[in-house]
């Protein structure tokens, strides 16, 4: 353990972990929401989701799973909303108010967000509709995209804000805005290049599993696709971060200080990166490689979360803000019983729904 986590208490540290540990779930989830949202928009701006199209198998899992995905990127975020809460109250607070209406603005923003998916996806639109292959779900499309992109800006300036504990007064007193700064956009770019590999992962997985009645011929063609879009997000990610880090210092040095995540972090795209070329070589989209592209994604994720906290710890220490949770818990025990009912619930909903799918039950068409 290093120099910002150690001075933490028990209590805190116990929390901490598992605001990380789930925190890794709505990445993954917001990460193939946000991807997605952008390779359904250009697919849709190319007409292919028009009668006649080529077939684009991958738009079409994006498109045909994105109310699928958001809906679990929004129920995965609560678990580490109620842990950040705990641990950051007054930094966490303090900039939910600074932010105000931007921030109350997620929660319209994202239901306007689905009804647009819903409309992208709509099927069953007459094909003389010209009209709405040419504009509706094109604009649709875009729209959602932005609309999602906006809530991960909103997330990343209430991050940025929470972490500047000197700078709230300025920001109250005189209305600024964390939007003129740069951290805000590159830290946005960031988190965008490398919801890439991550898109693409889940989405091979899907493939592999048969969604939209996917086919060796559109596996073989999904392969390529996927692999460039992840190598494309793997390189993207590497530059987004160093940039990061050029301008500003404290990300620089907490990825420094937790050497040990940052290498797991680096291993991580270092495996992706591996598996993806080998994919794109070979076309096809092998067991293995995905379980190492998999794996690789979810390292970073692990790596980097862990960074993004010590980051905070740091910027938080020696203010009235530093992080510290309940000493004294009043009702773990109750919270171990739901968090196990909870475990052992969504296990037995996975079970069966592999089950079925094993059985030829639940079969989706070819969109
Ligand atoms: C599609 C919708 C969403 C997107 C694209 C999204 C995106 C993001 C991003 C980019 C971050 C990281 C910000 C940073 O480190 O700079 C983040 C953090 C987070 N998100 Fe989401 N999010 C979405 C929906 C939600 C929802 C609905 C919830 C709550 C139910 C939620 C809960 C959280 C929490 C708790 C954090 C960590 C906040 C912190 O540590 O300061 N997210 N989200």
């Amino acid at each position: 353990m290093t120099h910002a986590f150690a001075e933490l208490d028990g209590s805190t540290l116990f929390y901490l972990a598992l605001y990380v540990a789930t925190m890794v779930l709505h990445v993954v989830f917001m990460q193939y929401t946000f991807a997605g949202t952008i390779v359904v928009a250009v697919a849709a701006v190319r007409r292919r989701f028009a009668p006649g199209a080529q077939r684009d198998i991958v738009a079409l899992v994006a498109r045909d799973w994105l109310p699928m995905a958001v809906s679990a990127a929004i129920t995965a975020g609560i678990a580490p909303l109620l842990f950040v809460q705990l641990v950051y109250q007054q930094a966490f607070y303090t900039a939910n108010l600074l932010l105000f209406n931007r921030w109350m603005a997620i929660l319209p923003v994202l239901i306007a967000a689905i009804y647009a998916m819903y409309l992208v996806k709509a099927k069953h639109v007459d094909d003389a509709r010209v009209r709405f292959h040419r504009i509706v779900r094109p604009a649709a499309a875009v729209a959602t995209a932005v609309l999602v992109a906006y809530v991960a800006l909103a997330f990343v300036e209430n991050h940025l804000v929470s972490l500047a504990p000197a700078k709230w007064t300025e920001m109250y007193a005189n209305r600024q805005s964390m939007l003129t700064s740069p951290d805000v956009w590159v830290r946005l770019a960031m988190w965008a290049v490398a919801s890439l590999p991550v898109f693409a992962a889940c989405a091979a997985w899907q493939l592999r599993l048969g969604a939209c009645g996917a086919d060796d011929a559109d596996r073989t063609t999904a392969s390529r696709a996927l692999a460039v879009i992840a190598l494309a997000g793997l390189v993207g990610d590497l530059v987004a971060a160093a940039a990061y880090g050029a301008i500003a210092p404290a990300f620089r040095a907490a990825a420094q200080g937790e050497a040990l995540a940052t290498g797991v972090a680096l291993l991580g795209v270092a495996l992706a990166v591996f598996a993806w070329a080998s994919v794109l070589r070979a076309r096809v989209l092998a067991r293995t490689m995905l379980v190492l592209a998999g794996v690789g994604s979810l390292a970073t994720i692990a790596g980097m979360t862990v960074v993004r906290e010590a980051m905070r710890i740091a910027a938080l220490s020696g203010t009235s803000s530093a992080p510290h949770a309940p000493p004294a818990s009043g009702g773990f025990a109750l919270f171990v019983l739901f968090a196990l009912i909870g475990i052992a619930v969504i296990a037995w909903i996975v079970r069966e729904v592999a089950r079925a799918l094993a059985r030829g039950e639940l079969v989706s068409d070819r969109g």
